[in-house]
């Protein structure tokens, strides 16, 4: 289909310095999890993005200096010269596509504890330094400011060397330059104290670097226009008094706010375009091009935000993780195909865990290289095979598509008359609606395929799928909350687990309202016992949030949400008993006990909500197995996230008629004995 004509304007190059960019889309500075460590995986991964239409494609925050570390997180690093030719890789790639290829020059001063490299950390003063590290910073002295312009100036260099277009001068977030914008910067020097001492050295560094790559690169400058946590409590004075006094050294201004968790947030709290309150006056203050980030997914927010003059650049980190083609198919009519964050962050806890970025929606993100897994591009079918998949929650709909688009002759069955399994569910949860974003890109992509038929309300038994003869069956059937209170903490049951007045996070979804006050059990750790919570108080339950852990959903904090999460259940009125597991549930009264003292207090509770773990849906797998070829994709082989189960029907996919899977199901990047 031919696009839209009103889109063409996003498909404009922009001049951007001395380089052009070919488009407006433009894949701002995301780190992958992957780091130094794995040039080709790195590669091809935004090699993927420059073919999918990101007319601008940059590398994650890199290091310049040992001085810098953020080791367990991985991180690109410029540290010397042997470092020039892992990035060059990546250039060479997006440079095939027509893209231009940035680079995120980055020094963490307090925020690097340096664990790797065992550097002192170096700051504005002498303050803590890391993340809850028991170290403290050096104060830098002026040696040390010369110092570190040097380093910055040699891996523009190197970044120059290695073919870059876009340098960064990174001066937000809570790095090193921006612990010199801010007042606590009370430096008695000209780095420190008044609004021009503390702009001194980003306004240096956009000089020196512009001087030491100018002629060849763009020097971008990545800046927060505001101070503020919230949509509502956005404070631009000061970012603004900044921002004007550089308005016009850099080629571009990279736009976002201070408060990470409202400029990568969830979609629980943050809606598309969340920056856009606080950076519309950027625009005013400065002639040269500002790209800035909000989750933009719709096209139509794209446009608008172009046309009136809000952004010259659309800015995505996530969006182009869950769809690295999404440019090109505005490009070629294509809209309703794109796949659309569904604002999890997912993809953020690769990085906050130290392994390879993944994504709920995109189950090929980084797997490009060491799987050769392409986010549009899949193998055609090798045989004649028909295949039943019993299950359409994210799993069995991952599959169908993946297995419909490799030209199999699928069948896809669903118990609920509703198609989406939990997804349908969870997203009619506070906060969830974008997840039922999984389910829908499935479904519009099925639509498309005549050789998938899909038959919800249907209940398939061990004899149905005999009659029904297919080559090989899926069971993706799901799994169940367990009422036992089973789970990390409690290896047995919890006495009292089975009373009428016990009920699983299954119940919740399913719509039973449980008696009140409620105690909620959470031994899972993730969204689902805090969302939960959040839920009961709406329907005016009282709740007590029981959790082994210190704070509510503690695995959030990999989402980079759990304060946000914390703050809500609180604000909601639900009372926390944290470090806390269940001793006995008795008649509207349930005991709990100390995980550090064992001591015990007993409150009182009508009902009981468990959201501790899960037990597969497999008896339809057990009966056939050996019978048959049939196979467990999703919740229903192991329970894990969305993103597993998306992963999992997809890899049954592609694997598919492939022949023996290896031990080692991809290739690996290390490092050889010299
Ligand atoms: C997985 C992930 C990693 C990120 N890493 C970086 C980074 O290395 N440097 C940086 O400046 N911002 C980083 N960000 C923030 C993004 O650049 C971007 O500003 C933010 O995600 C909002 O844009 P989006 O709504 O398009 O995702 C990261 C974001 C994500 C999701
Ligand atoms: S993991 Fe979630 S938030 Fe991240 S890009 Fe994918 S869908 Fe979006």
């Amino acid at each position: 289909m031919p696009r839209d004509p009103r889109f063409d304007i996003l498909f404009e190059p922009v001049q951007i310095g001395p380089v052009t960019a070919p488009n407006r889309f433009y894949q701002v500075p995301h780190c992958t999890g992957i780091g130094y460590n794995r040039p080709q995986t790195l590669a091809s991964l935004r090699a993927t993005k420059a073919e999918g239409g990101w007319g601008t494609v940059c590398t994650e925050y890199c290091s310049i200096h040992a001085s810098s570390d953020d080791d367990p997180f991985p991180s690109a690093t410029l540290w010397d010269d042997e470092d020039i030719r892992s990035h060059a890789l990546m250039v060479e790639q997006v440079h095939e596509h027509g893209s231009l290829a940035g680079v995120e020059l980055w020094h963490g001063g307090a925020a690097s504890a340096n664990h790797y490299s065992r550097e002192s950390p170096i700051g504005v003063f002498s303050r803590p330094a890391g993340v809850w590290d028991p170290v403290q910073t050096r104060r830098m002295d002026k040696q040390d400011i010369r110092e570190y312009k040097r380093w910055h100036r040699e891996a523009a260099k190197r970044a120059q060397q290695a073919g870059f277009d876009i340098v960064y001068v990174y001066a937000c977030h809570w790095y090193l330059l921006r612990q010199f914008l801010l007042p606590a910067n009370q430096r008695s020097d000209e780095y420190g104290g008044s609004l021009e001492n503390r702009v001194r050295l980003v306004r240096e560094l956009i000089e020196e670097t512009k001087e030491a790559v100018g002629d060849t690169c763009a020097v971008a400058v990545r800046f927060s226009a505001s101070d503020g946590g919230t949509d509502d409590a956005q404070t631009t004075e000061e970012p603004r008094a900044q921002l004007e006094m550089l308005a016009e050294l850099p080629d571009l201004w990279d736009i976002t706010v201070n408060d990470y968790t409202w400029e990568m947030g969830t979609s629980r709290f943050v809606p598309e375009a969340g920056l856009e309150k606080a950076m519309k006056w950027v625009k005013n203050v400065t002639t040269k091009p500002v790209v800035s980030v909000g989750r933009f997914t719709s096209p139509e927010t794209m446009l608008r935000l172009v046309r009136e003059g809000t952004i010259d650049l659309v800015g995505a980190a996530r969006p182009s993780i869950a769809d690295p083609f999404l440019p090109n198919k505005i490009a070629e009519g294509r809209d309703d195909e794109i796949r659309e964050c569904i604002g999890c962050n997912i993809c953020y806890s690769g990085d906050q865990t130290g392994t390879p970025i993944r994504c709920t929606q995109n189950p090929t993100m980084s797997e490009e290289w060491r799987k050769g897994w392409h986010p549009e591009r899949i193998e055609p079918k090798r045989s004649e095979s028909r295949i039943l998949i019993v299950g359409s929650g994210p799993a069995g709909l991952e599959a169908a598509v993946a297995l419909g688009k490799r030209g199999y002759d699928v069948t896809l069955t669903e118990a609920r008359n509703e198609l989406g399994g939990r997804v349908a569910l969870e997203s009619a949860l506070p906060g969830l609606a974008s997840y039922a974003r999984v389910r829908d890109w499935r479904l519009t992509m099925l639509d498309k395929l005549d050789n998938v038929v899909v038959y919800p309300g249907s209940t398939v038994d061990e004899e149905q799928v005999f009659e029904f003869a297919p080559d090989h069956v899926v069971i993706a059937t799901g799994a169940k909350w367990r009422q036992e209170g089973t789970g990390r903490w409690l290896e047995d049951p919890v006495p009292g687990w089975d009373r009428d007045t016990v009920l699983t996070a299954d119940d919740i979804l399913a719509g039973t309202v449980p008696e009140g006050p409620v105690v909620l059990y959470d031994d899972d750790h993730y969204y689902l016992g805090g969302v939960i919570a959040e839920k009961l108080r709406q329907l005016g339950i009282a709740v007590t949030l029981v959790t082994p852990a210190n704070e509510v959903s503690t695995w959030t904090t990999h989402t980079d949400e759990q304060h946000r999460i914390q703050a809500r259940v609180l604000e909601a009125g639900v009372r926390l008993s944290t470090g806390t597991t269940l001793a006995a549930i008795g008649e509207g009264v349930v005991s709990l006990e100390c995980v550090y003292t064992g001591s015990t207090r007993e409150v009182e509770a009508g009902g009981v909500v468990m959201v501790t773990s899960r037990k597969p849906n497999d008896s339809l797998f057990h009966a056939l197995d050996g019978r048959t070829s049939v196979a467990r994709i999703g919740d229903c082989y192991a329970p894990g996230t969305i993103a597993t189960s998306v992963y999992s029907g997809h890899q049954y996919a592609r694997e598919l008629d492939g022949g023996t899977v290896a031990d080692v199901r991809f290739l690996r990047e290390r490092a050889t004995a010299p």
